[in-house]
């Protein structure tokens, strides 16, 4: 009976509080679709509308997804009803304004019967994991909602007066509010005292036992609502046995709807006095959506105290371009100011505009390194200044003068484009002798040679068993590097091993690039050279437009897709922390040593993705639309 109270607690609370958020350009608007499809990209397993167990399905405890169509709608009209009433938003519409509904659930150890509000049997279930809850409605009902958050609200004593801007906004047709519970805190708050109750039973649940539940729970859970004109989107997740959240994470990247809501900044105001009453405490972000088809009034615009200088190498680059202007956006949301310069690629220019971004009083760097051996010197006066350093995406190497890290991790970015050759020529199974060749990043960026390791690592193994062979014999780093990762160097480089070795008819199969970038110059090589055979396996890595275009063409085999909205997510929320004075979220405390000290890192994982899967991934995931590509 212990912990599955919280879920429903937390469940009922989020439907109930029927948290907004506004609509937001970062934010992408959920259709039933991409629901779907996120849901199925997890793995979650369909289940039957309407509550009753499917005979199909007896396992669903890694996650399940329950989608109901207007069809469906109308057959289940009643329970519909029925669900409304149950979490109190019959007020708000009916059943018939629902054209679809889908609710989604991941979590160890979950059932279905754990999640209804009454459950009786709860003794075995685990909180770690994440549910995710969509509507799309035939009207608009946005302001409705948001009468009805504000008397929620009301009744659980927290006045929208005590909100800022940020974290509570209300229009006609828009509205957002971001909780964060922190149960823990909640936990500590309330366990022993009669205090919760109140909200208990307003929640309509037993409270039997939940005293004990609470002394078992530790951790955070997350809620995040969006409202867009008639798509209501909830997504909130439960990270209380473990503290890395990967569950949500899953959940947020798939749905690709939201900022992680573990990430959702505190009001210590009104955390304190939720944790006081009942809650935890809250919080929330809001950006304006140009596209916002009821534009209403113009967003409230935030300030808050604090700037952050965002040194990025070069905007002639896709992601970085979109890295650096993501960042000053999701920095600006926050209410600070940002200071964004790119380099030109350049060392002394990037040094330079660090420099100047001390001076002009930024507490915060946020800094993608074009050479990380090169800024010790400038890191040291910006520790002077007490400025804290977050490395982006690339490890600043030999300093103790830099305090973050937060990245993809690089070498197993290199792992799969090896494991997508081994496994695409069939080397597992013996097939070969087949011609490989190697192109590499720049030597001045330590991710390169993480790349490169990680591939080399994979497959070193059967270059020397002969089932690959390197006719140009250029398998050392140096050998393959790529000066400033430039598509025309690489292009220079791939043609003279063309040249030399493949006009003669022997076919080159695979073609090992680190990234995007080098992968398009060998692209070219090959199209330019007069090279006859087939499209060797080409992999390249950040699904640049161009590459995902080539690899749609057949040119380009895969692109390793590093998400970089969850980069920029993370670094403009350890940014956030820093200037709020707490402690940023790492996941990572012993990998990332830069030759002086151990980096303290938020570590995310990239994916693979070829043709079979950028439409789920790359247009589901709602990073690029169908235009994009076209
Ligand atoms: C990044 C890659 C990028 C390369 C070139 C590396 O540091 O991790 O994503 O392709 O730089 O810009």
């Amino acid at each position: 009976m212990r912990k599955t109270k919280i879920i429903a607690a937390v469940l009922s609370l989020t439907m109930l509080a029927g948290l907004f958020t506004g609509c937001s350009s970062k934010t992408t608007k959920i259709t039933t679709d991409k629901f779907i499809k996120a849901c199925e990209k997890l793995d979650l397993k369909e289940y039957a509308f309407g509550g009753k167990r499917t005979p199909i399905l007896d396992d669903l405890d890694k996650g399940f997804y329950i989608y109901a169509d207007t069809d469906m709608v109308e057959d289940e009209e009643e329970s519909l009803d029925d669900f409304l009433k149950e979490i109190n938003l019959d007020d708000v519409f009916e059943a018939e304004n629902i054209k679809s509904f889908a609710f989604a659930a991941k979590c160890d150890g979950f059932d279905y019967d754990d999640i209804v509000f009454d459950a009786d049997d709860l003794s075995d279930i685990e909180l770690d994991g994440a549910a995710a809850f969509q509507m799309t409605l035939d009207g608009n009902y946005a302001a409705d909602f948001m009468d009805y958050l504000e008397d929620l609200l009301d009744k659980i004593d927290i006045s929208t007066d005590d909100l800022s801007d940020k974290e509570y906004y209300s229009s006609k047709n828009e509205g957002y509010l971001r909780l964060h519970l922190d149960l823990e805190d909640l936990i500590e708050d309330i366990n022993g005292s009669d205090s919760y109750h109140g909200l208990y039973n307003y929640l309509y649940f037993s409270t039997d036992g939940l005293i004990d539940t609470l002394d078992d729970v530790s951790g955070e859970a997350a809620i995040s609502v969006e409202i867009n004109g008639n798509c209501i989107f909830v997504i909130f997740g439960f990270n209380t046995n473990t503290k890395d959240a990967e569950v949500i994470s899953d959940f947020v990247k798939a749905f690709g709807a939201s900022c992680d809501p573990m990430t959702v900044p505190v009001n210590e105001d009104v955390a304190q006095e939720l944790v006081n009453k009942y809650l935890g405490s809250i919080a929330n972000e809001i950006l304006p959506d140009p596209g916002d088809p009821y534009p209403t009034t113009t967003p409230p615009v935030i300030t808050g105290a604090g700037k952050v200088g965002i040194s990025m190498p070069t905007q002639d680059l896709m992601r970085w371009k979109q890295d650096g202007e993501n960042l000053k956006y999701e920095i600006e949301f926050y209410g600070y100011q940002a200071d964004l310069q790119y380099a030109n690629n350049d060392v002394s220019t990037q040094i330079m505009q660090i420099e100047d971004m001390i001076n002009s009083g930024c507490e915060v760097l946020i800094i993608a390194a074009i050479d990380v051996y090169s800024l010790d010197t400038v890191l040291e006066k910006a520790t002077a200044a007490g400025v804290t350093v977050i490395a982006y995406d690339r490890l600043i190497m030999c300093t103790s003068d830099v305090d973050y890290y937060v990245t993809f991790d690089n070498y197993m970015a290199g792992q799969l484009q090896a494991e997508y050759i081994v496994e695409s020529l069939g080397l597992n199974s013996g097939a070969g002798p087949f011609n490989i060749e190697i192109t590499a990043g720049e030597p001045g960026d330590d991710n390169a040679a993480l790349f490169f390791n990680g591939a080399m690592d994979t497959l070193l193994p059967y270059i020397a068993s002969g089932q690959l062979n390197v006719i140009s014999g250029q398998t050392d780093f140096f050998d393959c590097a790529t000066d400033l990762w430039s598509t025309e160097n690489a292009r220079g480089r791939a043609e003279s091993i063309i040249g030399n070795n493949y006009l003669n008819g022997t076919e080159i199969d695979a073609w090992l690039c680190s990234n995007d970038s080098t992968a398009l110059g060998v692209i070219q090589a090959l199209e330019a050279s007069g090279y006859n055979g087939n499209w060797p396996i080409i992999t390249g890595q950040d699904c640049d437009i161009i590459s995902v275009k080539n690899i749609i063409a057949g040119k380009q085999a895969m692109s390793v897709f590093k998400d970089t909205r969850t980069l920029v997510y993370q670094a403009a929320a350890m940014a956030n922390q820093i200037l709020q004075g707490s402690q940023p979220p790492v996941n990572n405390t012993d990998r990332f040593y830069n030759a002086s000290i151990i980096v303290p890192t938020y570590l995310c994982a990239p994916e693979v993705v070829d043709i079979n899967n950028y439409k789920t991934i790359l247009i589901g995931g709602g990073y690029y639309t169908e235009e994009d590509l076209t």
